[in-house]
């Protein structure tokens, strides 16, 4: 952990490229920076300690050994005592296909993970989320709820790269509608500690999620568009439309973000719910839009 210029300019000679700079701080998904240049790493620290850019959630910063692997969310529901594992999914952080361009909040998801073995999802559940609940009552938290950790595998064995106890986005949008609980049930366990009452939480069916975004984002971007096409998915039960970056205005809605909408296709395989989603996307128009066109891509090499 480096709090001056200094100190992390040491921490960075250390390593060998590429470089992970972090913000140790929240920063909405977008305080992770990998850079192949310690120019480049020395500038970044230097705008995150020096000049604020992500204000006091990079008043200090993490530098890391570079993981090479690919990215896995694991997300699980806590009453304290025991805990359910909820399906895989995998996030799309970078803006472009073939995960290029800068990080975002999230440019799509997909669940569950049909290329993850049964084996590895229990070394994630044995080695990370049941330590995870058995550590925090240890230390005598009662904590209730969502522990979602991002997990690098990395030749074959699951790194834990960030924990957050909230559900991810856009993770949880294409995660809580196919698995077969009723969320309310479920909830209400967990408040009333008997959540061991549960069985093993399954997906019952796929869902792959795409995030339509302003063009520019995640610098900078317009808004004030408005949002054509929504009426045609309302009834859908197959394809689920969240807002996020919207504004209602005299009944109509209006881009309002960067992060506009994530369109979720529902099917019972990946490629007829990405054809769903994608098939959804076309038929939404703002001025701008911008989305990635390979959303779920590691299910089907
Ligand atoms: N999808 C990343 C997050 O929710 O933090």
């Amino acid at each position: 952990m480096c709090s001056d210029l200094d100190e992390a300019k040491k921490a960075l000679v250390k390593r060998t490229p590429p470089y992970v700079i972090k913000a140790d701080g929240l920063a909405a998904g977008k305080g992770a920076f990998v850079v192949s240049e310690m120019k480049e790493a020395e500038k970044i620290a230097s705008e995150l300690l020096v000049e604020r850019r992500l204000g006091e959630a990079g008043q200090t910063i993490v530098v890391e050994d570079f993981l090479k692997g690919y990215e896995l969310t694991a997300m699980a529901v806590t009453d304290g005592k025991t805990y359910r594992m909820l399906p895989l999914s995998q996030d799309h952080k970078r803006a472009f296909d073939s995960d290029e361009g800068p990080n975002t909040g999230g440019m799509g998801a997909y669940s569950p993970l049909p290329q993850v073995s049964k084996l590895l999802i229990n070394r994630i559940e044995r080695e990370i989320i049941a330590p995870t609940v058995e550590g925090l009552k240890a230390e005598g938290r009662d904590f209730i709820g969502t522990i979602y950790a991002g997990i690098m595998v990395h030749d074959g064995d699951p790194y834990v790269l960030e924990y957050n106890v909230r559900f991810g986005d856009p993770e949880a949008q294409v995660v809580l509608p196919i698995c077969d609980v009723d969320w309310g049930d479920l909830f209400t366990a967990c408040c009333s500690g008997t959540l061991d009452e549960f069985g093993e939480i399954k997906a019952k069916t796929t869902a792959v999620g795409v995030v339509m975004a302003s063009g520019g984002y995640p610098d900078s971007y317009e808004m004030g568009y408005p949002i054509e096409g929504l009426e045609r998915l309302k009834d859908r039960e197959d394809v689920l439309v969240f807002h996020s970056g919207t504004k209602k205005a005299e009944g109509k809605f209006f881009t309002d973000g960067g992060r506009i909408l994530t369109i979720v296709g529902l099917a019972d395989d990946l490629r007829q719910a990405r054809e769903k989603a994608y098939h959804a996307v076309s038929s939404i128009t703002f001025r701008n839009a911008h989305y990635r066109r390979d959303i779920a891509w590691q299910a089907f090499v």
